[in-house]
């Protein structure tokens, strides 16, 4: 690259953007290796609703209820693991990818111990980057991967599923629903101050506006599990299946 002058593609405005926020403080990081989240996984045995083995409650109902039929699917984000488990239990070939290595670590071994370790690839790195995530897949499922992203990175989010949802496939996500979690400082602000705070939240209006491409099957908040469900379900997240075009 020359001198100062270090922009001349999307892609390079996108990194400058990136570094606007500290990544290894914020939750957010485009390089695999060291991140936030590695720390957050080193004790496995603390009380994290979503450490459990459980997937999510509206995963487990889209299934039940023959919304999704199994294929090939993507687990953006899949942390240690327990809806890439669900999925491949139910009969998709799943890539599951996380920027933190001890996620990875833990999904795979737990995949090797539910006996699924030939129905998921596991994946390290930035799901928006990595090349070897190859699609098209009918199903990208993301549990609480948006509302960590940095606004600009919503446009590698959108080209990924440009790139890698089948036609006819679905996006299925949770995020934090606004007035119950996550900052709801606007996006501009968010350049401003040079924080995430943790997390962004979503108003039920801005998931329709963000994939306006896509057809809403259903958007509704998630159900409330007990501790002890087999399900994981918190009231503050959004639920939302969207498919794209045939
Ligand atoms: C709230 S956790 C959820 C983990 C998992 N989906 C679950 O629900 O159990 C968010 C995960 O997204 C991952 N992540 C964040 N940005 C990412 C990126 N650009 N590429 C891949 N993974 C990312 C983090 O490492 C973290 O494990």
């Amino acid at each position: 690259m020359p001198g100062h002058r270090s922009i001349r593609t999307v892609d390079d405005v996108l990194a400058l953007l990136d570094e606007l926020f500290e990544p290894a403080a914020d939750r957010w990081s485009t390089g695999a290796g060291a991140s936030w989240w590695d720390g957050f996984y080193a004790d496995r045995d603390r009380e994290v609703p979503f450490f459990a083995a459980r997937p999510d409650e509206n995963l487990v109902s889209y299934l039940d209820r023959g919304l999704l039929a199994p294929g090939r699917a993507l687990d953006l984000g899949c942390g240690p693991g327990r809806n890439a488990l669900h999925l491949a239990a139910a009969g998709f070939t799943v890539d599951a990818v996380d920027l933190a290595p001890a996620a990875i670590d833990w999904a795979t071994e737990r995949a090797g111990a539910a006996g699924a370790g030939d129905r998921i690839r596991f994946h390290l790195g930035d799901a928006f980057t990595l090349a070897d995530l190859s699609g098209p897949y009918d199903l990208i499922y993301d549990s609480g991967c948006l509302h960590h992203l940095p606004p600009h990175r919503r446009v590698s989010y959108r080209a990924l599923l440009d790139r890698s949802l089948a036609p006819g496939g679905h996006l299925g996500l949770t995020c934090f629903a606004a007035g119950a979690m996550g900052s709801e400082v606007p996006d501009a602000d968010l350049y401003r101050q040079g924080r995430l705070d943790g997390g962004l939240a979503f108003t039920r209006e801005d998931l329709r506006w963000i994939f306006a491409d896509l057809t809403e099957v259903e958007l509704r908040r998630m159900h409330d599990e007990p501790a002890g469900s087999t399900c994981f379900g918190e009231p503050f997240l959004w639920t939302a299946l969207f498919r794209r075009a045939a």
